[in-house]
């Protein structure tokens, strides 16, 4: 069996406020196309300022990944709050997600990001809350912070 690691990290924003929208749709797009390849999966969150990001992959692909966005500056301080050994994926899709249209469980999200919470199972189970609420067909961004869902081509690809 293929050796899996799950990881949550949360970063600081650093984007250009009248260019947000397209850095994040261009973080969306790159993301989808290069993690299906190395077959990464998990969500993306932006809750005021904050990326929330949770991937899963094997530990090799995961530490290139976490490499590139180091020396990504449309983000800094990035701080890995969990990271382990699992099973089975809990996101077999990549997609970022829309706090907005979730609210009882941005809500949840919200409190895990003010705490930087070490509990991988609370940040699965808020991230997929979000992302189940999200509209599936979403694929626009807007200032809640939210999030485009990349059912289709990731579902594909991954
Ligand atoms: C918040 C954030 C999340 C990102 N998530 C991913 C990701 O999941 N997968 C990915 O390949 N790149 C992601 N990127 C983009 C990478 O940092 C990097 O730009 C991309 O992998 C291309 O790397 P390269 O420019 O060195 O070729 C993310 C960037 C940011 C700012």
């Amino acid at each position: 069996m293929n050796t899996l690691d799950q990881l949550v990290y949360c970063s600081r924003a650093r984007l250009a406020p009248e260019q947000a929208d397209e850095q994040v749709a261009d973080i969306v797009h790159v993301s989808a196309f290069r993690n299906a390849q190395v077959g990464i999966t998990g969500a993306l969150a932006l809750r005021d300022g904050v990326f929330i990001q949770l991937l899963e992959g094997s530990p090799t692909a995961l530490d290139i990944l976490m490499l590139h966005l180091h020396f990504d500056q449309r983000h800094d301080d990035i701080v890995v709050l969990a990271r382990e050994r699992i099973a089975r994926r809990a996101f077999p899709i990549w997609g970022m997600i829309a706090p907005r249209n979730a609210p009882s469980t941005a809500v949840a999200l919200d409190a895990l990001i003010a705490g930087r919470s070490s509990r991988l199972d609370l940040w699965r189970q808020a991230m997929a809350g979000c992302l189940a609420a999200a509209s599936p067909q979403t694929e626009a961004l807007d200032e809640g912070g939210v999030i485009s869902r990349l059912s289709t081509r990731s579902r594909q690809a991954v």
